[in-house]
């Protein structure tokens, strides 16, 4: 499938396309010419953010509201669109929630895929990109970690992630005739270089960079630290932070590579930061000082987690090379542009 852009402008369906990695990778996907048609229920995701796909593109993106779970819906948009290939997005993501909701966590992310695979059976479309997670490889025996690493999860968010990743598995070994890559993204952050499409959170942020740049507005005291007595070398998590443009890039590559099967990659860049180290440069790509506390370990919370992204170097021809300096300039521009996020967006 390599070099199928260079034909025809094909038209991928972008499932939670209004969200954080959806949105960039949409425009990513559309400034390299592919049509895009996105559907999104905006549990997560925000109208704001199609808007901002479209001007960023210039492009006139399709939009549906729409739960995957609702087959008449997605069987309108398949028979209408000429959709080609699939980029799956949609799914919830917060560990913490799925710990107290295990069943709404399973029902969505296994329900929504099941619904979209089977809508895709039923037009012939058989290729998909699936957002996997490094979370399962739960915490890892060695870092970096590579594909072959043992997987295994610590929570049902995880676990879900986990039995998609099986369930495509089986899916392709049924049939030649399906294409699946897996994703498996390590720390996603930064935002596109316009400042206008970005991550915003609903709530208290979960992870570490929304909320540092959130207290770096104003909009929160102080960072909790979650604790300094890793075995690391100032003794915080270290993470294999990756820029949101590159991670976009990463489904480009790996939609261009589909071939019959289903292979897992790492999206990383193999080097980590700790949770001090980013509180640090955030000060110094904000000018404004980041106030941080130390608190317990959260739980399930690991030491080290770090990407092999060698597969995905050789195999898909891409490699993540922004800086961790160049992700908090670019979170910072968005946060510092939109304090509020899309919710009090003015152009
Ligand atoms: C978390 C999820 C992971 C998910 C990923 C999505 C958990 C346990 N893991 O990964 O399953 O795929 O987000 O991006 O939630 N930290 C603080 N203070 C904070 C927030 C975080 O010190 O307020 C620390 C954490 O202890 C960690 C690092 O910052 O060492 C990064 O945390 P976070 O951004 O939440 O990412 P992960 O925990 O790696």
């Amino acid at each position: 499938m390599s070099g199928r852009w260079f034909t025809v402008k094909e038209t991928v369906l972008v499932t939670g396309g209004a969200g954080y990695i959806g949105s960039h990778t949409a425009v990513a996907l559309s400034e390299r010419g592919y049509r895009i048609v996105i559907v999104d229920d905006l549990s997560n995701g925000s109208p704001v953010a199609v808007d901002v796909i479209r001007r960023l593109t210039d492009t006139d993106v399709a939009f549906h509201e729409a739960d995957l779970t609702d087959t008449g819906a997605l069987d309108r948009i398949f028979a209408t669109e000429g959709i080609s290939a699939v980029l799956h997005f949609a799914g919830l993501k917060a560990v913490g929630e799925s710990v107290a909701l295990p069943l709404r966590y399973y029902q969505v992310n296994l329900g929504s895929t099941m619904s979209l695979l089977e809508a895709m059976d039923r037009h012939d479309v058989r290729q998909l990109v699936f957002s996997s997670s490094a979370t399962v490889y739960g915490d890892p025996e060695t870092v970096p970690i590579s594909e072959t690493a043992p997987t295994g999860a610590t929570n049902p968010y995880g676990r879900s992630k986990l039995i998609i990743e099986d369930i495509l598995r089986d899916v392709a070994a049924s049939d030649d005739r399906w294409q699946f890559c897996l994703l498996r993204y390590f720390n996603p952050v930064g935002a596109h270089a316009s400042g206008d499409l970005g991550e915003d959170p609903a709530g208290i942020p979960n992870n570490l960079v929304p909320f540092v740049m959130q207290v770096a507005v104003g909009r929160r005291p102080e960072v909790q630290v979650f604790g300094t007595d890793y075995d690391t070398p100032d003794g915080t998590g270290v993470r294999d932070y990756i820029h949101v443009v590159d991670l976009a890039d990463g489904h480009l590559a790996a939609l261009e590579a589909l071939e019959p099967g289903c292979e897992a990659f790492n999206l990383g860049t193999g080097t980590g930061a700790s949770v001090l180290e980013v509180i640090d440069a955030t000060s110094l790509v904000s000018g404004r000082e980041v106030p941080y506390t130390v608190v317990e370990r959260r739980p399930g919370d690991i030491a080290v987690s770090l990407a092999d992204p060698t597969r995905a170097n050789d195999r898909l021809g891409w490699r993540a090379d922004r800086s961790l300096e160049t992700m908090l300039h670019d979170s910072w521009n968005w946060q510092s542009k939109h304090p509020m996020g899309f919710e009090d967006y003015e152009d």
